[in-house]
């Protein structure tokens, strides 16, 4: 019986894998616009499918971003200047991307570009801190899919979405989780209206990995920051160790679990837009696995209890 079991499963994984192992063809008459492309998944991604062949529109925020990749990529590589969280930027790029891509439609669009900071207890942040990331994370990851949807069902293409564990877990206040429990919400209705059009939505969410997302020194800066305009009276409920108490503990945890091999994302991405069989989610990173997807399935006293316990009074 034991042993019945254990071919079926064997068989089961080597039909997944033989599956899963199959890519699209034509890549040379595929377009791929993936946002925020001078640092992190997005500029390791962009190179990636350029040598895989893929024609990529490469969307950055900075000048130097896109000098950056113009001159480690090929020329079938496209940069252009954009910035997600303003509408009138992403309007222009979709109206390039349109000229670009012609009677085709344009294969995937990948959302990547997003930010971390500000993050800091909840009661330590105004609202303006919490629309300067959405804006970024979560309007913006609407705004582009909206801006190319029509290109996208031409190709009959993909949506790849970047999300994160912290959409399934918010472990910490601020923003970041906020907005991708709204990226989640966002791919799951999208994933439905599309699935009729022949349009795949797919998922991305990564554990930790070390970007600038996870730059100790950036979240430590913004952190200070917040701490500093902070009126007398919150500071005084928190103690005059609890700022450092909390670098310490934020840093020591980010240390220990950031990954610093992105291909393990990047893969993840390839597949999503590559594969003929994409996953609905991916969830790269030792941590993902096996600490922050298990605890999401937990209920609520357990991971509460989980956190209080390891989080500075
Ligand atoms: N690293 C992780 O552990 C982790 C885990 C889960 C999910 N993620 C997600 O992965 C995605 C990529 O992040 P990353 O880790 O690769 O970090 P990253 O290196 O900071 O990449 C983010 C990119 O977005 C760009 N960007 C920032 N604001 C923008 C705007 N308004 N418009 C357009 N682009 C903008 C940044 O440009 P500049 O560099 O010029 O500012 C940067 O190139 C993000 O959505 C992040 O939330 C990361």
């Amino acid at each position: 019986m034991f042993l019945y079991i254990l071919g079926l499963l064997l068989l089961w994984f080597a039909h997944r894998w033989f599956k899963e192992s199959k890519r699209v063809s034509n890549k040379g008459d595929k377009h791929v616009y993936i946002t925020g492309c001078d640092t992190g998944f997005g500029h390791l991604l962009a190179k990636h499918l350029d040598e895989l062949g893929f024609r990529v529109i490469a969307g950055c925020y900075t000048e130097i971003g896109e000098n950056e990749l113009k001159k480690a990529s090929s020329d079938r590589l496209t940069t252009l200047h954009l910035d997600v969280s303003d509408s009138v930027s992403v309007g222009q790029a979709a109206a390039l991307i349109k000229t670009l891509v012609g009677e085709k439609g344009l294969w995937a669009v990948v959302n990547n570009a997003g930010i971390s900071v500000p993050g800091a207890p909840t009661d330590w942040l105004t609202v303006e801190d919490y629309k300067g990331l959405l804006a970024i994370n979560l309007v913006g990851v609407i705004d582009v899919t909206l801006s190319v949807l029509p290109l996208i069902k031409k190709a009959r293409g993909r949506v790849v979405n970047v999300s994160s564990v912290f959409g399934r877990i918010s472990l910490f206040g601020g923003p970041y989780s906020v907005s991708k429990y709204g990226v989640e919400a966002f791919t799951n209705c999208l994933r439905v209206n599309l699935a009729p059009f022949g349009v795949k939505v797919l998922c991305i969410e990564p554990g930790c990995f070390k970007t600038n997302v996870t730059d100790p020194q950036i979240w430590a800066k913004s952190v200070k920051e917040i701490w500093d305009r902070l009126p007398q009276d919150v500071k005084d409920d928190y103690g005059p160790d609890y700022l450092d108490n909390i670098l310490q503990a934020v840093n020591a945890r980010l240390k220990l679990l950031s990954d610093s091999d992105l291909m393990k994302v990047v893969g993840c991405m390839e597949h999503a837009i590559a594969a003929v069989y994409p996953r609905t989610r991916y969830s790269p990173g030792w941590d993902a696995k096996l600490i922050w997807l298990p605890l999401s399935y937990m209920p609520s006293f357990v991971t509460d209890a989980l956190f209080l316990k390891f989080i500075p009074k």
